[in-house]
């Protein structure tokens, strides 16, 4: 059985004080809802804030990168143990915006999950591809790169610490999602691929989240395909009502 996993990833939004306010919002909602995980994800300088706030709530916390080394030269980044000491539980890893935006590769993703599981952070690594690739047919191509750089020379242990977030570039943030049945079709794949690369069983356990565009209405559809076991949320994760209807939503799907 897989716990559904959602989790919102609030990007460059929110400053020390609105987070705090959020999570009391989310408090109220959420602090009675434990057959599905959630998971916030605020700017780095907002964690311990976060921290204190989310108190014994049962919602997890989690942060938005990593770096893969402990310490040093490395001006601007924040590592693992940085991160463990602050309370810290989950990891985005990957994202799309830091692949586009920010230079990350496959290989940078392989040495951020590392550096998580060292630290003992949970990775959430998100894949996904573009328009053009998609539009080119060359979507499980793109996936399946992703997943062998970004999981390369892991354990089949350590595998079973990583929750896999499929997010179709063309539906972040755009308002379009992917139909059940497209998110479905990679969900499928990935865990085909998870199964030739580790085991079945760890395939089997491995909780893969789909986002791009999740709201409250289409979290009921997409939840119950099989494979999706979660969501990451963007926008709808800003505002306490929609992302505590996601949550809501969510429950009572068995997987
Ligand atoms: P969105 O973002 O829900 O705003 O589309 C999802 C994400 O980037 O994780």
């Amino acid at each position: 059985m897989r716990k559904i996993i959602i989790a919102g990833n609030w990007k460059l939004n929110k400053t020390a004080k609105e987070t705090t306010e959020l999570i009391n919002l989310l408090k109220r909602d959420l602090s009675d809802i434990s057959e599905v995980d959630s998971v916030v994800c605020p700017t780095f300088i907002a964690l311990a804030d976060a921290r204190d706030a989310l108190d014994e709530s049962g919602i997890g916390l989690g942060a938005q990168n990593i770096y893969w080394e402990d310490s040093g030269a490395f001006t601007g980044e924040i590592s693992g143990p940085m991160l463990k000491d602050l309370g810290v539980q989950y990891v985005i890893i990957g994202h799309s915006e830091r692949r586009q935006f920010f230079g990350e590769t496959d290989e940078t993703v392989n040495k951020r999950i590392k550096a998580a599981l060292k630290s003992d952070l949970l990775p959430i690594v998100c894949v996904g591809e573009m328009l053009e690739e998609r539009e080119a047919d060359k979507t499980f191509d793109v996936i399946k790169a992703q997943c062998q750089g970004g999981l390369k020379d892991l354990t089949a242990e350590e595998m079973g610490k990583i929750i896999i977030a499929y997010e179709p570039v063309w539906a972040i943030g755009t308002g379009k999602t992917a139909t059940p049945d497209q998110a479905q079709e990679v969900h499928r794949f990935i865990r085909d691929l998870l199964a030739e690369m580790f085991n079945g069983e760890i395939a089997g356990a491995t909780r893969i989240q789909y986002g791009g565009s999740v709201k409250s209405e289409n979290t009921k559809e997409l939840m119950g395909q099989p494979d999706i076991d979660g969501a990451l949320v963007g926008g709808a994760s800003l505002k306490a009502d929609s992302f505590a209807a996601i949550v809501k939503n969510s429950c009572g799907i068995e997987k």
